[in-house]
């Protein structure tokens, strides 16, 4: 049983849509034995659904999933075999959070394709969203094939 745990800022937009993206990709492929989630390095929007923005960009990928947002929890270090950050802050915030003997979970998403940052598109507009789903599902096919 290996466990994925995606982390950006809020967790109603970007961190929401990639546990959603990879559970879809998982469901498709029949494989039962990978759990996926997510959570905010922030408490500012806990317990709310994810943004109306994320979830209409991942009803056009024909997606669907139930979430609601939460905090980055201490024991997520010890429960989750693969934690991906979204930026350089969130990865920061989990790097000084996590006790040392979890740290080698811990990994920028983007890291394995182009490096960088998922940009934070809370501020901006609808393309901003399709952006974050174009970068995570190229990144998506790689974690996959990790675990
Ligand atoms: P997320 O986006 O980290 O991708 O969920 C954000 C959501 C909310 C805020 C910032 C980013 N906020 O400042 O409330």
């Amino acid at each position: 049983m290996a466990s994925v745990l995606f982390v950006c800022l809020g967790n109603i937009c970007r961190s929401p849509m990639a546990e959603a993206m990879m559970a879809h990709r998982l469901a498709e492929a029949g494989r039962l034995d990978v759990t996926v989630n997510s959570a905010g390095t922030a408490a500012y929007h806990a317990g709310e659904p994810p943004d109306r923005r994320t979830v209409a960009t991942l009803a056009r990928m024909g997606i669907s999933r139930e979430m609601l947002a939460r905090q980055v929890h201490p024991d997520d270090f010890e429960r989750f075999d693969l934690i991906l950050a979204m930026d350089a802050s969130n990865h920061a915030h989990l790097q000084r959070a996590c006790p040392p003997a979890h740290r080698h979970k811990v990994h920028m998403v983007l890291s394995p394709v182009q490096g960088g940052d998922v940009p934070d598109p809370y501020y901006g507009g609808e393309d901003g969203f399709e952006e974050v789903a174009s970068l995570l599902a190229t990144a998506i096919d790689h974690w996959l094939r990790e675990i």
